[in-house]
């Protein structure tokens, strides 16, 4: 019978040893957060990166919109996989985390692709939603206890067969075991009911990273 395998630090060297490198910036970036002790692990994972990239060029997506920016590893990696003409939007309410993902930006020549709004994210997306702006894919990583508010708001913002992507809904595997019931995991798992149980869209979760659930709106 078929067994999933177990992801060690092993393996993922690895997978990361035959996959596509990353950009140089991409690479000082992860270097930058390894430096801020422990919220580096805000950042989401390199594969998790390398994904988001190859959907965004097999989907020919133009357009992305990001909510919760931190230094802006996920925002680089998929400016950098959009075209030449491509736009994103990357939303955080914290000026100097922003300022530092735009010296980065910069770096790797990309500012022309990514604007910044620093704002608290519903805020934005009321904005965003009254200057009628659409996007092909929007990336959703910001506080959690707001995930269910953030993709009411995606699902109005992206365009349809557009995709809408969530990051840490499998909260280090907490979400799967009975015994652990404390706030944040309940509130993922509210998260993870709801969209399960939404008809605007079909979806899967992938169990990369921190777990990622992906949504195309129908
Ligand atoms: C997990 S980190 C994002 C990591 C980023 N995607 C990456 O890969 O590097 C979450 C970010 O969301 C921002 N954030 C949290 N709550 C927010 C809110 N209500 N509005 C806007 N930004 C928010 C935080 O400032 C933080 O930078």
């Amino acid at each position: 019978m078929f067994k999933n395998i177990e992801v060690t630090q092993e393996l993922l060297d690895y997978i990361y040893d035959h996959s596509s490198s990353l950009h140089p910036i991409q690479k000082e970036i992860m270097k930058y957060n390894k430096t801020l002790g422990d919220i580096q692990r805000m950042q989401i994972s390199e594969t998790q990166a390398l994904f988001l990239q190859f959907l965004i060029k097999i989907n020919n997506v133009n357009s992305c919109l990001e909510i919760g920016t931190f230094t802006g590893f996920s925002a680089l990696s998929m400016a950098l996989a959009l075209p030449i003409d491509g736009k994103l939007v990357a939303i955080d309410k914290d000026k100097k985390i922003i300022d530092m993902a735009k010296s980065f930006f910069k770096k790797a020549e990309m500012e022309n692709k990514i604007s910044t709004i620093i704002d608290d994210a519903k805020q934005s997306l009321k904005s965003l939603l009254k200057s009628n702006s659409v996007f092909d894919l929007i990336f959703i990583d910001a506080d959690k206890s707001n995930y269910i508010n953030y993709f009411e708001f995606a699902i109005k913002l992206v365009k349809r067969n557009g995709i809408i992507i969530f990051d840490n809904v499998l909260w280090q595997g907490d979400v799967a075991k009975k015994e652990i019931v404390d706030n944040q995991t309940e509130e993922m798992r509210k998260f993870n009911s709801h969209i399960k149980n939404d008809k605007k869209t079909e979806k899967t979760i992938l169990p990369l990273g921190d777990g990622l659930t992906i949504c195309r709106k129908l």
